[in-house]
């Protein structure tokens, strides 16, 4: 059956920076004479010494790199700040929402925020903090968050953002592994009407981290949180102090700019390491050609600022282009499923950009919701973060846009500092559910299991041939773990991770990680990391975990459990097991089905046959392929027999 496509709408391809013709002509300019495109690209960016040397990468292990105008110097709080002083001073650059819609909003102006961070980056100097260094922000979606990233980069020290909602032990970890000795934090986040008690996750977390010296604390709910004498400093009074100028400090391209934590198939999760030049490029760039954006139309992107989803469309790219950015510290359905599109109506926002697992939940709620707001300010629609199926992408389409907004699916990942994938609104007719073509530079290939190219239309692993300027550098503090990752699964190219359908357009369609990692909810989790969080729990022996289908999340956590011999599996524990795994990792990884089972399929040699698992989860048990290997099959009828009820 052929697929529904919508074509771009007249009023798009002829007012957009970029229609079809000029996509292809900038796509095969882009790889035809990449060094040419990308010269002209980084005009953009305002450098203090211009680059000579465009490009030096190589994705193969002899001469293994990957640097990009190596030769540049440039400051990136410089370009989202001090160049918009003189034509832009007095335009909101961050309009802030809070979590009730009956607290104050805030409207900060380019100028405001220019001294905010001038002054927070001379507390951080007068704190000792250096260039080079790392600094730890575990901090609520509120504007202080963006002061704090820009502050790090006006001194050249390497931010490392905890998602809020991570535990103590979470934000330990990550912590020691970047080796921070200055964390920025609030006494407590709100979300929901709930509050999140930051500062106390914090004071647990810094049991294990004796490196930490500083803790700068913003007073967001007022609630008067504990303060450690000689580490802890009130924000607010420490910076009042502070001068409302900050020199920039000089970059060079390749000097690291933040690291972000992330989840990968096996292990601890990485740190992703970004660095200056590149990312600001492709930040800077994506945001420009994805959102067809002009300076100062209202742009509201809803991720939140822990996941590279905001890094680069919050803050990085929307400020650097001049926007007036939204940031919203609530949730889509509190106080109730109208908020989303209440706060696009109060700001007049234009550029909306959320997730599909938030359009999921607000769908099922009804379209009254929706269709009681106005939403005529809003020109185009996004989504990103895991596959829009098309029951919503519609929904999104003709209930949110009624029928007048593109929708721009934007397929990339931590690791790519930007998008990678996605239909630019004035050139690519779209078809929900597909990413559609690739950004400027962007060589995609899919490859069969044996790494062989598969040409045409067809299916396979998806895979990058050539760098881009906005690819992580490193893993931070482990090199080899990053070729390893990345490079080694297919010679000389950048494994993504995911499964890829191309059609006969040469439209691109993500089906899914192809490894062991599952999106719940658009945030990336490890299935090892939930592993190793049950195991640790003294009553286990053993644990598995796959993804599951989820109406509203994507996927859902389902996690197969071997309890020590003496212990009787029972409900109480099953409770007992889910409120651990919040505890050592988050409320994000909250098991949604835990099987207890009396042993795992496993191989002669103990492997565990993970396809299997993955088979029941997906409740396609019907035919679970070949189990003459495993050791002992009537594991198997066991675990078939004992399934939970679908949830
Ligand atoms: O599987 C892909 C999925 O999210 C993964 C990357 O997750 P993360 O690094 O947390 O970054 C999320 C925000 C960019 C990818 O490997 N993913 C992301 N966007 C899409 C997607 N899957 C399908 N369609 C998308 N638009």
């Amino acid at each position: 059956m052929a697929e529904a496509v919508y074509p771009v709408p007249a009023e798009w391809s002829r007012n957009a920076l970029i229609d079809d013709a000029r996509y292809q002509e900038m796509y095969e300019r882009s790889v035809s004479e990449p060094e040419a495109f990308w010269r002209e690209e980084a005009r953009r960016i305002d450098w203090i010494k211009p680059f000579s040397v465009v490009k030096q990468t190589s994705f193969h292990e002899e001469d293994f790199g990957i640097s990009w105008f190596t030769d540049g110097t440039l400051n990136l709080s410089a370009n989202c700040l001090d160049r918009h002083l003189v034509e832009r001073g007095d335009q909101i650059a961050i309009l802030w929402e809070p979590d009730s819609p009956t607290a104050p909003d805030r409207r900060i102006t380019y100028r405001q925020l220019y001294e905010q961070v001038c002054r927070l980056a001379n507390l951080l100097k007068a704190r000792g903090v250096r260039k080079g260094e790392r600094v730890t922000l575990y901090l609520p979606m509120v504007p202080e968050a963006a002061v704090a990233m820009l502050a790090c980069a006006r001194i050249g020290a390497i931010h490392s953002i905890v998602f809020a909602g991570f535990s103590p032990d979470a934000l330990a970890g990550r912590i020691q592994d970047c080796d921070s000795r200055v964390v920025l934090t609030a006494d407590e986040g709100l979300r929901g009407g709930k509050k999140v008690p930051l500062k106390a996750n914090v004071d647990e977390a810094l049991k294990a981290c004796p490196g930490v010296d500083s803790v700068i604390v913003l007073a967001h709910t007022k609630s008067g949180v504990p303060m450690a004498e000689g580490r802890d400093i009130d924000w607010a009074s420490a910076v009042a102090d502070q001068a409302a100028e900050c020199e920039p400090v000089e970059m060079s391209a390749e000097d690291p700019l933040f690291i972000l934590y992330t989840s990968g198939s096996t292990g601890k999760p990485k740190g992703v390491l970004h660095t200056t030049g590149g990312y600001s490029v492709w930040a800077s760039m994506t945001h420009e050609y994805v959102f067809d954006y002009r300076p100062g139309q209202i742009y509201w992107c809803a991720a939140d600022i822990g996941w590279v989803t905001g890094h680069s469309y919050v803050v990085y790219g929307p400020l650097m282009n001049g926007a007036t950015t939204v940031m919203f510290e609530g949730v889509p359905n509190f106080p109730d499923p109208s908020r989303f599109w209440q706060v696009v109506d109060k700001f007049g926002v234009e550029i909306f950009y959320g997730a599909p697992t938030a359009l999921r939940a607000l769908m099922r709620e009804g379209d009254d919701w929706v269709k009681k707001t106005s939403r005529q300010s809003l020109r185009l629609l996004g989504s990103v973060g895991e596959p829009i199926n098309p029951e919503a992408w519609s929904w999104y389409h003709e209930v949110v846009g009624e029928g007048r907004c593109p929708i721009v699916d934007t397929w990339w990942q931590t690791e790519t500092g930007g998008v990678m994938i996605s239909p630019l609104p004035g050139a690519t007719p779209l078809k929900p559910g597909s990413a559609t073509r690739p950004m400027f530079g962007v060589q995609p290939k899919l490859l069969d299991n044996d790494g062989k190219e598969i040409e045409g239309p067809g299916d396979g692993c998806l895979v990058i041939t050539d760098s881009w300027p906005g690819q992580m550098r490193t893993v931070w503090g482990d090199h080899e773990r990053f070729f390893q990752t990345y490079f080694s699964t297919f010679k000389g190219t950048y494994f993504t991770g995911d499964g890829c359908r191309r059609d006969e357009d040469g439209y691109y369609w993500i089906t899914g990680r192809i490894d062991d990692v599952i999106n719940v909810s658009g945030h990336r989790m490890g299935t090892a990391e939930i592993e190793s969080a049950l195991v640790a729990h003294p009553k286990v022996a053993e644990a598995a975990v796959v993804g599951m289908p989820h109406e509203i999340k994507g996927q859902g956590i389902y996690a197969f459990v071997t309890c020590n011999a003496e212990v009787e599996p029972d409900d109480a524990l099953r409770k007992e097991l889910i409120a651990w795994v919040r505890h050592e990792i988050g409320p994000i990884a909250t098991p949604d089905v835990i099987q207890f089972a009396p042993g795992l399929p496993k191989t002669r040699s103990g492997k565990i046959m993970r396809r299997i698992l993955r088979k029941i989860g997906e409740n396609d048990v019907s035919n679970l392929g070949d189990t003459s290997t495993l050791a002992d099959p009537s594991v198997v009828d066991n675990l078939l027999a004992n399934r939970p009820q679908p949830v």
